[in-house]
């Protein structure tokens, strides 16, 4: 009796240290421990008080004729039943902890791939409808991993405010990880020291003022390319142009020269190497096709553990390729050390802090300029162009805005920009309507923290709804209709438009992309007349992709105005 009454405390405190293991750990495995322990110590010091092998006196636990005491019976039974009623008790608070009472609302979910299936392209539209019915903050399963969205401004202002730290990492999807070299360039990196000596390095060494006047001759020139090539059959008449190719080579070319001093896009024109060129636009092609976060083997264990769809090899496989191309880049230029190329900057600090220029590093910053800095600008004058088209009173009201502030005579320059405010409203308005990055960038919550009052649980990852945002009836007058003049009066409060992010994490593009816009617009603008291809509008339908592209590519119509002769005069530089 003495041993029994002795074990009965011992395997309770062994079963309270199996909960409170549970409890301080969050993990079952502590909790079913603990309890398991103490059970078998507790029949074992049972078996301890009385002769024989241990089995049988187990056995005999379950029937009372071993008892001869009545008093050792109600002790056992009330122990049993106090060992039930914790692991009951236990189980529930478990399961409650397990699915935390305040998170956002949520449509019914299937097992395993949870909300995988209301994923439809496009996402941000399909969002939008979901948020109409669940609420502006909502949550799905994209698999394992939960995912909020918002689009509420206010809802956004607590994510890069209050939040901004804690949602500042981004999520470690298989793109990243073979892509982004292994998470570590800029856009991929988990929030912390070497995220933020990447961003320093980036806003000296490629976004500062003086970074960015350097390389004014190379946009001039790929401008220059641009009005010299629409102006090719478009002097007499209105000739037919496809200007969706056309943005996409001068954006990359732009990026390219800047970094390499290379033009890989001219379609023969002025491109020295056809073959290297034709590789590296093959890489990009594939790294866009293969990048962001909509594929669902990224949300489902049990298919990257089957590759379905051979994903992670084809990752693989681009990752290596990408990674010869950008290195073949950088030893080119370590034999050649005369330069004014970005990388030239980087290698020459290279040699005195080695440590912080690696090449790993040049090969990452290198790689999120171009899959960052190209596409979304290109995308953004399609749209741009497609509404001064649908628009043509707002195209003859920039028209005059240049007419007046640069002259008929004068082409414009890109440090004009600043005196066009119409043009930069144009910007706006199509940055705001149509945003080439409509969801922003994932972020993902490094800690557990709220939003409008739910919790938002530590690796959750958030999307902000950008689009919907600069759609929202009750936070835009008129909100569907393009009207620049909504801007006249400066910039919009920066809550309501978010086209290049916001928080830390935001674009450190901005700046440059504004100015590469600016110019360019411009300049068609103010060196030709535009017009539809036909009577009916252009279609305005957003296409699938890791930006938001146009579905159809533009065609329009265009013809010179005199003051392109000012260009034709002038010759473009060979690189
Ligand atoms: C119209 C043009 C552009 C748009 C709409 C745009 C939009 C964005 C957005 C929405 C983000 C994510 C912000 C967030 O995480 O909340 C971003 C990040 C980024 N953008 Fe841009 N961007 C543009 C141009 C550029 C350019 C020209 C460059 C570089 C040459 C660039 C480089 C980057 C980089 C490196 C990041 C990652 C920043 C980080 O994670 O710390 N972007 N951009």
């Amino acid at each position: 009796m003495h041993d029994f009454c002795f074990t009965i405390p011992y395997g309770l405190v062994l079963v309270g240290g199996g909960v409170f293991g549970y409890i301080k750990k969050g993990s079952t495995a502590s909790l079913a421990g603990g309890l398991g322990i103490g059970l078998v110590l507790l029949l074992a010091g049972y078996r301890i008080g009385a002769p024989g092998p241990l089995i049988p006196h187990m056995h005999h636990i379950f029937f009372t004729d071993i008892f001869t005491n009545m008093e050792d019976m109600l002790l056992i039974y009330s122990s049993l039943s106090l060992l039930v009623v914790a692991v009951a008790f236990k189980l529930i608070v478990h399961l409650q902890t397990r699915t935390p009472k305040h998170l956002p609302p949520s449509p019914p979910s299937l097992p395993i791939l949870g909300h995988l299936h209301l994923a439809k392209k496009p996402l941000h539209r399909t969002f939008h409808s979901l948020s109409e019915k669940y609420g502006q903050i909502f949550s799905l399963r994209f698999g394992s991993r939960l995912v909020v969205i918002v689009s509420s401004p206010y809802a956004v202002d607590e994510c890069f405010t209050k939040n901004d730290v804690v949602l500042a990492n981004r999520p470690d999807l298989l793109a990243t990880k073979h892509l982004d070299y292994n998470h570590t360039t800029m856009v991929a990196s988990p929030y912390g020291d070497h995220w933020r000596n990447l961003r320093r390095i980036s806003s000296l060494e490629i976004f500062s003022t003086n970074r960015v006047n350097m390389f004014l001759g190379i946009r001039r020139d790929e401008v220059k390319r641009l009005l010299l090539k629409l102006s090719r059959n478009s002097r007499k008449d209105f000739t037919k142009v496809e200007l969706k190719s056309m943005f996409s080579e001068l954006t990359f070319n732009i990026i390219m020269r800047m970094v390499a001093g290379k033009r890989y896009y001219g379609h023969g024109e002025h491109v020295k190497d056809e073959e290297e060129a034709r590789q590296f636009r093959e890489i990009m092609r594939e790294a866009f096709a293969n990048s962001g976060a909509s594929n669902p083997q990224e949300f489902v264990p049990m298919l990257q553990w089957i590759d379905h769809g051979g994903l992670e090899k084809r990752l693989t496989g681009l990752a290596k390729r990408m990674d010869a191309f950008l290195q073949g880049l950088i030893d080119e230029k370590k034999g050649n050390e005369e330069g004014n190329t970005m990388i030239h900057h980087l290698l020459s600090l290279q040699k005195s802090q080695p440590e912080y220029y690696s090449d790993q590093i040049i090969k990452g910053l290198i790689l999120v300029m171009l899959l960052g800095g190209t596409d979304t600008s290109a995308i953004s004058l399609e749209w741009a162009m497609s509404n001064l088209l649908n628009h043509p009173d707002v195209l003859k009201k920039a028209r005059a805005e240049l007419d007046n502030q640069i002259g008929e005579a004068n082409l414009m320059d890109e440090p004009d920009v600043p005196k066009l405010p119409y043009l930069q409203s144009i910007i706006f308005e199509t940055l705001r309507l149509y945003p080439a990055a409509p969801l922003l960038v994932p972020h993902m919550s490094s800690d557990d923290c709220t939003i409008g009052g739910y919790a938002v649980p530590r690796n959750t990852m958030l999307l902000v709804n950008a689009w919907a945002i600069h759609r929202d009836p009750k936070v835009w007058d008129d909100a569907t209709s393009f009207k620049p003049e909504r801007f006249e009066c400066g910039k919009a409060n920066s809550q309501k438009l978010m086209p290049f992010g916001l928080g830390r994490r935001a674009c450190p593009g901005e700046g440059f992309a504004q100015r590469t816009l600016g110019f360019t617009l411009g300049s068609l603008i103010h060196c030709f007349e535009w017009e539809r291809v036909g009577e009916e509008e252009v279609d305005m339908t957003e296409g699938n992709g890791m930006t938001m592209p146009k579905a159809v590519a533009l065609e329009a119509m265009c013809k010179m105005r005199p003051i392109m002769y000012n260009h034709l005069s002038e010759s473009v530089d060979y690189v």
